[in-house]
């Protein structure tokens, strides 16, 4: 393998993609890919925190992220794209990890917190619906990221506590049983979070305001058609503010050549919101023609997925064999040649 710098970046497969995946994060690893020797985990288990009593989801997901992710441009020939769960490895070192952190610096991870708010909210207050596995993902995750020595994580910035508790956990790995572990660094994407059509600050499945990289033309047009815009704008030849406007938003978003026009024609009122709409249609479905040709052509060809996929795994496993091989002579736990 290269001696060019490792990422690691997971996915949890429990959902296609949608465009605020691609403007958010996968534009970004895409790039990154020819810098660094990167590995994209599909985190099936870790989908399974949240979702155990729905494992045909997470099955179907796994599928459909990895030929999303091929269909934006993840090269698997360059990069390994691989499944959670086929790396025991990694389980294993979480186990290892779980005796060198507390139970309350996991409940005080913001990530964490923010995730049983959410949870107390929707299921009461009786705090059932909260986990072992689930208050813990952040140990797995820490196992995920040092099996491969990954040295930067490129996450948005909702992960960054995250990354800092499995700083911490490697620190203390190194401290007790000598320096063993990659301390990795996130790489930050310079990307601000994609907003919604609806006018939401965050694209999102539960949201109901994501556009799918798989929506077809009537998705796509009733989606586009409720998007807000400048609400003092009422009839067609009103002037109005473009920069308050969704449609806008996502001209300026997916290059719209004709972004000047669209701008000023709105500041001038001589153009009408659903003409704007229409034209923001055909940008979007030109812009998505060719992801879903890709799309389309791995869905004709699932043997291929498969095979990447399985290579994938193979590629990773044995970057992970090497480390666990570490971590247990320096836990003392290697007991036979
Ligand atoms: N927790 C991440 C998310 O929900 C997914 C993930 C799993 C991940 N394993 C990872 C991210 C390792 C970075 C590194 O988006
Ligand atoms: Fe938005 Fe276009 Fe209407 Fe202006 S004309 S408010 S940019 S939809």
């Amino acid at each position: 393998m290269s001696n060019k710098k490792r990422i690691l970046t997971g996915i949890r497969p429990t959902g296609k993609l949608h465009l605020g995946h691609y403007f958010g994060a996968v534009r970004n690893w895409v790039k990154l890919q020819n810098e660094y020797q990167s590995f994209f985990e599909i985190a099936d288990v870790q989908g399974l925190t949240d979702n155990f009593n729905n494992p045909e989801k997470i099955r179907n997901n796994v599928k459909e992220v990895t030929i999303d992710l091929l269909s934006l441009g993840i090269d698997p020939k360059i990069s390994t794209i691989f499944i959670q769960s086929t790396i025991p490895e990694i389980a294993e070192l979480t186990v290892f990890y779980s005796n060198l952190v507390t139970m309350s610096r996991l409940y005080r991870n913001p990530t964490v917190k923010t995730e049983i708010k959410q949870k107390k909210e929707l299921f009461g207050n009786s705090g059932e619906s909260v986990t072992y596995g689930f208050v813990g993902y952040p140990v797995s995750q820490a196992a995920d990221i040092t099996a491969f020595e990954g040295s930067l994580v490129p996450v948005g910035e909702d992960q960054l506590p995250l990354i800092e508790q499995t700083r911490e956990i490697v620190h203390k790995f190194n401290s007790i049983y000598g320096e063993t572990l990659t301390i990795p660094e996130p790489l930050l994407t310079s990307t601000p979070r994609i907003k919604g059509l609806d006018g939401n600050e965050k694209m999102g499945k539960s949201l109901g305001n994501a556009i799918y990289l798989s929506d077809g033309e009537k998705e796509i047009e009733k989606k586009v058609m409720g998007a807000i815009t400048d609400p003092s704008k009422i009839k067609k030849d009103d002037p109005a503010n473009p920069e308050i406007c969704m449609v806008y938003y996502y001209h300026k978003l997916l290059e719209n050549q004709n972004l000047k026009t669209v701008c000023e024609e709105c500041k001038q009122g001589k153009r009408g919101c659903v003409a704007c709409k229409k034209e923001l249609i055909q940008v979007m479905m030109e812009f998505l023609k060719p992801i879903q040709e890709k799309r389309h052509y791995y869905e004709e060809h699932l043997e291929e997925v498969d095979q990447i996929l399985k290579n994938g795994s193979e590629n990773a496993k044995k970057v992970a064999e090497e480390v666990i091989k570490r971590v247990k002579e320096n836990m003392q736990i290697n007991y036979f040649k």
